[in-house]
């Protein structure tokens, strides 16, 4: 059967991902940023993966305001690399697992969330960062070291989903990644914040304190920290903190109790804060 055995929370900011291609990690701006991936590179190669179950945003790069799910569950063999700004990356196809999807789909949705099928769809740097982040550079012409089943989760258009609808979500998702019968190493992602602001007045906002409690809480008390308002993370956090709701549905898919094993905060980089954490789900 499949098994969920981690699940890792990061941020996507686009300039890591630049950073990477452009080959400047080893600048005095970045170093410290990437200090905090090192453990994470290696724990990648310790605890392989056969599946990524990855959360994560459109930029307006796969739906424009022409259509907007709240859930949109990738279903298709092989998902392109696309952006605005910067353009596509040049880090491989994203390889998924049809059959997988499929699987996750019928159980997600019979268990009443209505999920998007999408059997077509291109994928930003939300999910081309953290992969970049956690296995490191990889050719354009060669593959990442496993698959990916993507989740998208609309946090650009007002209302985003509740943290606590997706906290449930989180839990559905592992009933059907419980219930599936190939023997998987699966993993899963919750990827965006920590706080952030990229417009008007409070451009640049950083709470740290904020950031970090949330980082507490996500390893001790994820029920609490799923029942977080919209207007906490907008006030707290600044209009664009709100993609931290797409870490529940990776913490709510995993065990009440989990281990962390690797904590890394950091600013800047961008405007924004870095934050990311791995949690070990043993039984
Ligand atoms: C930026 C964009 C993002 O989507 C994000 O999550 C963080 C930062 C940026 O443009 O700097
Ligand atoms: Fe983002």
């Amino acid at each position: 059967m499949a098994q969920l055995t981690a699940g890792v929370g990061c941020s996507h900011v686009p300039a890591i991902g630049i950073a990477m291609d452009q080959g400047i990690t080893e600048q005095p701006y970045w170093v410290p940023a990437f200090e905090g991936f090192e453990f994470s590179r290696k724990w990648m190669k310790d605890n392989k993966p056969d599946v990524i179950f990855l959360v994560y945003n459109d930029h307006c790069t796969a739906f424009d305001a022409s259509c907007i799910p709240t859930f949109a569950l990738g279903c298709a063999a092989e998902y392109h690399p696309a952006d605005e700004g910067w353009g596509p990356r040049p880090v491989p196809v994203v390889k998924g697992h049809q059959r997988l999807s499929s699987h996750i789909a019928q159980s997600v949705i019979l268990d009443e969330f209505d999920l998007t099928i999408m059997n077509e769809m291109e994928v930003d740097h939300g999910l081309t960062v953290p992969m970049s982040i956690m296995f490191g550079e990889i050719a354009q012409d060669d593959d990442w070291p496993c698959l990916v089943v993507p989740l998208c989760v609309n946090v650009v258009q007002y209302p985003p989903p509740t943290g606590n609808r997706c906290f449930q979500l989180g839990k559905a998702i592992r009933r059907a990644i419980d219930s599936y019968d190939e023997d998987l190493n699966v993993m899963i992602f919750g990827t965006g914040g920590m706080s952030h602001q990229l417009q008007a007045e409070r451009a640049g906002l950083i709470n740290a304190d904020w950031d970090k409690r949330f980082l507490d809480m996500m390893t001790e008390d994820p029920i609490a920290a799923s029942q977080i308002t919209h207007e906490e993370y907008l006030r707290e956090t600044g209009s664009e903190g709100i993609e931290m709701v797409m870490w529940h549905v990776m913490r709510g898919a995993l065990n009440d109790k989990v281990t962390e094993v690797h904590r890394h905060y950091h600013v800047p980089a961008s405007n924004t804060a870095v934050g990311h954490i791995i949690l070990e789900n043993h039984e």
